[in-house]
């Protein structure tokens, strides 16, 4: 009797330690956030949060208010969902909010990259050298020159002809511009290996175009492999796109190129100087790949869609880009030199600008999550504190708490392409909640430390490729009556999202 005894206390005494490590006993102390830990030991909300992290966000926020703790995979996650009170997440010490821990854990699990102390300064300093001021006059030159390659390389050939041909919309743009991008800042084929400068160029088409084709396999796996949750055999696929783009990618190849932007090369001269191995150095740059390209892809389907759906928002911006022309003495015409896209000449285009910053507004959703290093106090806008412990995870969805807030942006769901224009045809700035200012109005970059070092090369991207399609070609959906696509929820948290389906359409030269 007493050896039974014993078995079961051993055994209760088991699971309830377990269901102690799993966080089963965690209950809310005073002053902390509502907890909602989910009815699963340790997963919590997972499933719910994967499935669709907006509808999730909605829900608890309708229950518990602006700020709740939820359980995920293990960790507390306190989720902020008012927008006034973003800037004391953001701007908070790292000594107490720290971003990289979140991070480093997806980057060691997604692209085996075991990250240096060094890599966030490094970056930021490439960065800022390279991808803004004259770094990104070179940036914006390299891109002109790779987007001419790529969409008007037939232009004056035998094979010019403006006849209407057919593609997917989604297909089309990422295809455009993640080869164009990577093409900038990776490096070209160079005249001496390919023999001329034609075919140098030849090469880059087919070698860039084989490139994506083996990215969107990855890019389709990356969510599931961020989260840790696919099974064994998509699991060794993502290991065998690994290790390819680390080949492709890899310091010696790059090095065969020329044109390699400084962004690159400085990063890779960097780590090497710091003892790396080359290994680790060749998925260093595949991670520099996926950050990228993983995003302007889908922004500029987005953008293009919205311009397509919305004709009055393509005839202002097709009237900026004849003003833009016209001004710099250019012409678009049959027989005559491709137009020279230039840093300037973007300069001058504020009802674009509006209209890439609104399809962002719509589409990109990223979460912001930073680790906390010591018990703290947070304390919100309207003076409410909320203690929160070590260990656990503060976390932004900005697309849920401020881009798509009614009281912010009226029409949330509506694409206004003029809705960040003054009536003066300048950047609107100034945004309202309950009357008063809210500075992060719009988050498609991040925010803080941890903001994306690549935003103004990539707006110059996007804003490159429809002002090319726009001088050069007619667009149209195939079917003009064709809904907007509906959104992908499992990529929710990732940046830009996808679409559930691809849209197809016809373009043809207009001249
Ligand atoms: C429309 C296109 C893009 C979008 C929407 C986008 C958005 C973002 C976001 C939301 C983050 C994370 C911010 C955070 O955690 O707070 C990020 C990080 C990053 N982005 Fe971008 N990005 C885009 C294009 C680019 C481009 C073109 C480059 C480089 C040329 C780039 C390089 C990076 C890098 C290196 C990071 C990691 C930053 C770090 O660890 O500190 N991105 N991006």
């Amino acid at each position: 009797m007493s050896f039974l005894l014993s078995v079961l206390l051993s055994l209760l005494v088991s699971i309830l330690g377990g269901l102690y490590l799993l966080g089963a006993f965690r209950r809310r102390r005073p002053g902390e956030p509502p907890l909602d830990r989910g009815l699963i030991p340790w997963f919590g909300h997972v499933l719910d949060f994967r499935r669709d992290t907006v509808k999730f966000l909605q829900k608890m926020n309708e229950k518990h208010g602006d700020m709740f703790t939820v359980q995920i995979s293990g960790l507390y996650f306190h989720f902020l969902m008012d927008p006034l009170s973003f800037g004391a997440v953001v701007k908070e010490a790292r000594t107490k909010l720290d971003f990289t821990r979140f991070s480093q854990q997806m980057v060691i699990r997604s692209f085996g990259y075991h990250p240096i102390e060094e890599d966030h300064k490094l970056l930021q300093a490439s960065s800022n050298k390279y991808l803004t001021g004259d770094g990104l006059v070179v940036m914006t030159q390299a891109m002109t020159s790779n987007l001419q390659n790529l969409m008007l390389h037939s232009v004056g050939t035998e094979k010019d002809e403006n006849e209407w041909k057919e593609d997917t919309l989604f297909n089309f743009s990422y295809n455009i511009v993640f080869r164009a991008g990577y093409l900038s800042l990776f490096g070209n084929e160079t005249v001496k290996s390919a023999g001329s400068l034609e075919k140098a160029k030849e090469k880059d088409r087919i070698q860039s175009d084989e490139l994506f084709y083996e990215f969107r396999k990855f890019d389709k796996l990356f969510p599931r492999l961020a989260y840790g949750v696919l099974p064994p055999k998509e699991k060794m696929e993502a290991e065998r796109l690994k290790r390819l783009f680390s080949s492709i990618l890899s310091v010696q190849n790059v090095n065969q190129k020329e044109n390699i932007s400084g962004w690159i090369s400085v990063q890779q001269q960097e780590r090497a100087a710091n003892g790396m191995k080359e290994s680790m150095q060749d998925r260093y740059m595949f991670l520099l790949l996926w950050a990228s390209q993983g995003n302007t892809g889908p922004s500029a389907f987005w953008l293009l869609l919205f311009l397509i759906k919305h004709p009055d928002a393509m005839k202002a911006i097709r009237k900026e880009v004849e003003e833009v022309l016209k001004e710099t003495g250019q012409e678009v015409k049959r027989g005559g030199p491709l137009i020279n896209l230039t840093r300037d000449m973007l300069l001058k285009t504020p009802v674009l600008d509006s209209a890439v910053e609104e399809s962002l507004r719509l589409k990109a959703a990223n979460n912001i999550a930073r680790g906390v290093r010591q018990d703290m106090t947070l304390k919100l806008a309207d003076g409410r504190e909320y203690n929160l412990r070590e260990g656990d995870i503060v976390a932004l969805f900005p697309h849920a708490a401020i881009q798509m807030d009614p009281s912010i942006h009226p029409d949330p769901q509506t694409f206004k392409y003029d809705r960040f224009l003054t009536p003066e045809g300048t950047k609107k700035t100034d945004f309202y909640k309950n009357g008063k200012k809210v500075k992060y109005y719009n988050m498609p970059w991040g925010a803080g430390v941890s903001m994306c070092p690549g935003r103004f090369f990539a707006t110059n991207e996007l804003k490159q490729f429809v002002f090319l399609m726009l001088a050069y070609f007619d667009f149209e959906l195939k079917n003009p009556e064709e809904e907007i696509p509906s959104i992908d929820p499992t990529r929710w948290g990732f940046g830009t999202i996808h679409p559930t389906r691809d849209v197809q359409f016809k373009y043809r030269l207009r001249f």
